[in-house]
């Protein structure tokens, strides 16, 4: 066969396989204005930080496939349980960093802004602490634990959730050891602590339900208390652990709006969207979702994004909480052993239909 030929052949062959995607090819407007982005973070950079859960088995190398997918698709990590109190110093004085330090580094190495979670939280708590009935030994504590971490990464966390889940939907103090035993007082102290062992650090205070009425009025008062004691609170963090119709965008948005209006940034820092009765054990998709229901799930995702890209001066960072379904608290709470699809990659480390309806709805 001639060279010349051999070569149109060769030529023809690159163009067919440099053409193929992986993904659908993105439709363009008529006059390319709008260019559909390929990554969570090229799409949504611009308007806030974008970031994801790193699971302990994650950071310790066991899924590499999932720390390219980070690397890839997201601009910041949260340590998903590795800097929790039970792990951090899990018997009194005695401090255990080498999980929370391989985070830091993944962090700094990739250039991710990292997020500490979480310093004061009354669910995985060591027994050590939960004992504790006298308020000046609790004070001390909770001081000598903040203190301890925050200081061992000041400078390198961008923003700490100082407080976890203090209050009922209600808006009443949930009755933890620190509300009973310290008092209300608790909260300006853990932030005061938080702000003197590290200056740089943003800080946060983060639950779920926050668009509950009653939760939203206590976490506003709570944030307005602070401002008068001049203690520094920079953002509420909403969760944002959803349904595929609760809370509704209307309903998410009028939250965002009275957070920022008193004051703080807002982050939703563990958004995933699940798709089972959270009433029941039904576990119904198994073997696999739904076309329709992963339709849903999209739409979902797309409504949520516009939202947050929508009030982008008001939302300093969404975070998804966890990067596959697989890895999801959704699969064993509030039931064990169901099959769930709450993120944006599966199982296989593949992008689902809500991956690339998020990136369809990031264009201005
Ligand atoms: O560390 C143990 C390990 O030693 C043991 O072998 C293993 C199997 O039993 O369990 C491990 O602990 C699990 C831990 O995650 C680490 O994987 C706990 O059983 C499990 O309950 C725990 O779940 C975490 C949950 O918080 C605890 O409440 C989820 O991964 C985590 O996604 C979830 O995240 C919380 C946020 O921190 C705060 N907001 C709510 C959110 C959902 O609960």
């Amino acid at each position: 066969m001639q060279r010349g030929l051999l070569l149109i052949i060769i030529l023809a062959m690159f163009a067919s396989l440099s053409c193929r995607r992986d993904q659908p090819v993105f439709e363009t407007d008529e006059d390319d204005s709008t260019v559909i982005p390929e990554t969570i973070k090229e799409g949504y950079s611009d308007y806030f930080i974008t970031g994801v859960a790193i699971s302990n088995a994650q950071i310790n190398g066991e899924e590499p496939q999932a720390m390219e997918i980070v690397k890839e698709q997201f601009t910041s990590i949260t340590a998903e349980n590795d800097m929790k109190w039970e792990y951090m110093e899990p018997t009194e004085g005695s401090f255990y960093y080498d999980d929370a330090d391989l985070h830091l580094a993944f962090a700094e190495e990739n250039d991710l802004t990292m997020i500490g979670h979480t310093l004061v939280w009354h669910s995985q708590l060591p027994s050590w602490v939960r004992s504790i009935t006298d308020s000046a030994t609790l004070v001390t504590v909770m001081k000598n634990h903040i203190d301890s971490v925050v200081g061992k990464y000041a400078g390198r966390v961008h923003g700490w959730d100082v407080i976890n889940e203090a209050f009922e939907y209600d808006g009443s103090f949930r009755d933890t050891v620190f509300y009973k035993y310290i008092g209300e007082s608790f909260f300006e102290q853990a932030f005061a602590a938080a702000q003197a062992a590290d200056s740089t650090a943003e800080l946060y205070y983060n639950d779920y339900s926050m668009t509950s009425s009653g939760k939203k009025e206590t976490v506003i008062n709570m944030i307005e208390h602070l401002q008068e004691k001049d203690i520094r609170i920079d953002a509420v963090c909403m969760q944002g652990h959803w349904t595929l119709t609760s809370p509704s965008v209307e309903v998410i948005e009028q939250s965002i709006i009275d957070y920022y209006n008193a004051g703080v940034k807002v982050i939703i820092s563990e958004l995933d969207v699940t798709v089972l009765d959270q009433n029941n054990d039904a576990d119904p998709y198994v073997d696999g979702l739904p076309d329709d229901v992963a339709t849903d799930l999209a739409e979902r995702y797309a409504a949520l994004f516009s939202l947050f890209k929508k009030h982008e001066e008001k939302i300093a960072r969404v975070t998804l909480w966890g990067v596959h379904d697989g890895q999801s608290w959704k699969n064993y709470s509030p039931y064990s052993g169901r099959t769930d699809y709450p993120l944006l990659f599966d199982r296989d480390y593949e992008k689902k239909a809500c991956f690339y309806s998020t990136l369809e709805a990031a264009p201005k």
